[in-house]
């Protein structure tokens, strides 16, 4: 970890990005704004000066090899690990300031999922926020969390324990809790991963399904074989930023290339019939 302990605001602050808010343009417009990103876990940062804008109501990819600082980026904006400069902000407003407007599930393999936790409670903690400072359940709540888990096909699992389901339907659940947040902003990590077609389809349906009602979503994404099909606004990142923009004219062969270092072959990027 960084041993960096100034509050995030603060460096924020000290690198210019909190003070020129009225002239970045981009801002308002976005549903998520980062500037001036950067982070360390030691002394070489995993993510460099990023400067990124996901428009509302997009499904945004973010793609970029092993250890490129995707997941260390979405958390640094979450302000889960301190960020070295840089900030970001939500529909305009810092994001400090709109935590209730986020969702967010994180990669899989980074959860620890032995804790004795019912299906139902997952997802009922996606609500704390609504259940008050004595964190009372009420009808409400419970009808919402049931609502939440057949969205995703999970409902006949209510009473199972989180630990004993398989990872594909962990995936699901998860998805339900985000869900249950009734968030503005949705960030995933990896949701795909090491599910079978079927979830696969269940999970992109809901995510187009929040596209739909005009919520945003952002999903750190490993199958460049289906960026073109599932989203619409890509980020290629590799440290520092390599390209965004819209899916059709930034998710080109030669952006590839760079962003994986030329270490895709070049079958590989043909079969992915790019425009
Ligand atoms: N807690 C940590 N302490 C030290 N280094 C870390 C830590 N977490 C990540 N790193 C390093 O930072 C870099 C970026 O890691 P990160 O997990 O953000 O990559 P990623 O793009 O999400 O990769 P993947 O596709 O494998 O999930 C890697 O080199 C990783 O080894
Ligand atoms: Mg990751």
């Amino acid at each position: 970890m960084t041993t960096n302990t100034l509050p995030a605001l603060e460096l924020a602050a000290s690198d210019g990005h909190t003070g020129d808010m009225n002239r970045d343009t981009g801002l308002a417009a976005s549903a998520l704004a980062v500037r001036g990103l950067t982070v360390s876990y030691g002394t070489k940062p995993a993510v460099f000066s990023i400067d990124a804008t996901v428009p509302k109501a997009s499904m945004t990819a973010i793609v970029g090899p092993n250890g490129a600082g995707k997941s260390t980026f979405l958390k640094a904006v979450l302000g889960i690990i301190p960020r070295l400069s840089g900030a970001a902000y939500v529909d305009g407003k810092p994001l400090e300031t709109m935590r209730r407007a986020i969702a967010y599930v994180p990669q899989r393999a980074s959860v620890d999922w032995d804790f004795p936790t019912r299906v139902r409670d997952v997802v009922t903690m996606g609500q704390f926020r609504s259940l008050g400072l004595l964190g009372f359940i009420r009808p409400a709540h419970r009808k919402k969390t049931l609502e939440c888990l057949e969205r995703v096909g999970m409902a006949d699992f209510a009473d199972r324990q989180i630990g004993q389901l398989s990872g594909g339907q962990q995936q699901r659940v998860f998805l339900a809790r985000a869900l249950a947040q009734d968030a503005g902003l949705y960030l995933l990590d990896e949701p795909f991963a090491g599910v079978d077609a079927a979830t696969e389809k269940a999970i992109i349906d809901v995510l187009k399904g929040l596209k739909a009602e005009g919520k945003t979503v952002v999903c750190v994404h490993h199958d460049l074989a289906t960026v073109s099909d599932y989203f619409d606004h890509v980020l290629m990142l590799n440290i520092r930023k390599i390209a965004e923009g819209p899916v059709t004219t930034t998710f080109t062969g030669p952006m590839l290339q760079e962003t994986y270092g030329g270490r895709l072959a070049t079958t590989h990027i043909d079969q992915l019939k790019l425009d």
